[in-house]
C-alpha cells in the first residue's frame, strides 16, 4: 500500500476517475445515521467521496486528509456544487486539527487502513491513537461510521490479510458493529477497467479483467460502525 501515498500526491485526478465508477454510499450512511443538520467530519476524505454525497444534509462537513492535492479535487467538486457549509484541512489521523466535542458523525472511507496493516510495528498504537482522536472530536451520541476493503474482484468477503487484525479490533476491542455491502465499479470499456485497474490496484487484477474482458468489477466493502 506504500506506493499510493505517490499516486495520492501527484495521480488525485486519475484516482477520483477510479472511484467515479462505484456506487454512491449514501443511502448506506444514512440507515446508520442521518446526517441532517449535523456537523460531520470526513477523515481521509480523499476525493471527496463521501463528503460530496453528505455535504447537502450536513450543517457543517470537514475533509481532512494527508495529501493536500486529493483536498484540492474534493474542494473543486463542492465548489462547482455550490456548497459553503465545508472546509478541508491536511491533517494525519492520529493527530486531528479539531475542538474537542465539535463534530456529531465522523466518516471515513477506505483510508485509516493505511495505519492498521499488521505489517507496521507499531499498527495496534496507530488504532488506538485514531480511535482517541475520533472519540475526542465527537460529541456524546456521536457516531463513527467506517469503510475499508473487504477484496476488490472478490463477489464475497475476501479482507487482505494484513487488515484481518485491524478489522477483528474495530468488532473486538473497539465495539463496533459490522456489516459488508457490494462496492462494484462499473467500467465504460474494457480498455478502461483494464487502465484503471493496472493504475491502483496490481497487474494481476488487471490481466484478468483484460483475459475476461470484465466491464463490471467485483468488491466488496466492509462499514464498521459506533454510536457513542
Ligand atoms: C483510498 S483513498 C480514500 C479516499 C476517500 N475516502 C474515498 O473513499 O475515496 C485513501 C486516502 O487516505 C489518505 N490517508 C492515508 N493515510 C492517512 C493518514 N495517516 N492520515 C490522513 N489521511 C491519510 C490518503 O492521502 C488518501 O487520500
Amino acid at each position: 500500500m506504500s506506493n499510493h501515498e505517490t499516486l495520492y500526491a501527484k495521480q488525485a485526478v486519475r484516482y477520483h476517475e477510479l472511484i467515479a465508477k462505484q456506487p454512491s454510499l449514501k443511502i448506506i450512511i444514512e440507515e446508520i445515521r442521518s446526517v441532517r443538520g449535523l456537523d460531520v467530519v470526513d477523515l481521509g476524505a480523499g476525493s471527496g467521496r463521501l463528503t460530496a454525497v453528505l455535504a447537502d444534509q450536513a450543517r457543517s462537513i470537514v475533509a481532512l486528509d494527508a495529501e493536500a492535492a486529493m483536498l484540492e479535487i474534493t474542494a473543486q467538486r463542492l465548489t462547482q456544487a455550490g456548497y459553503t457549509n465545508w472546509r478541508t484541512g491536511v491533517a494525519d489521523h492520529r493527530s486531528l486539527p479539531l475542538e474537542d466535542q465539535s463534530a456529531d458523525v465522523v466518516v471515513s472511507g477506505w483510508s485509516i487502513c493505511y495505519l492498521g496493516s499488521d505489517e507496521l510495528p507499531d499498527w495496534e498504537h496507530n488504532i488506538q491513537q485514531v480511535m482517541n482522536e475520533m472519540k475526542r472530536i465527537l460529541r456524546p451520541g456521536g457516531t463513527i461510521i467506517i469503510f475499508e476493503t473487504m477484496g476488490t474482484g472478490f463477489e464475497t468477503p475476501n479482507p487482505p490479510i494484513f487488515l484481518k487484525k485491524y478489522y477483528a479490533a474495530l468488532e473486538n476491542e473497539y465495539g463496533f458493529k459490522h456489516r459488508w455491502v457490494r462496492t462494484d465499479y462499473d467500467f465504460d470499456s474494457v480498455d478502461q477497467a483494464e487502465q484503471l485497474t493496472r493504475f491502483f490496484f496490481s497487474d494481476e487484477l488487471a490481466d484478468r479483467v483484460a483475459d475476461q474482458r470484465l466491464i463490471r468489477l467485483p468488491e466488496c466493502a466492509g462499514i464498521w460502525w459506533l454510536q457513542l
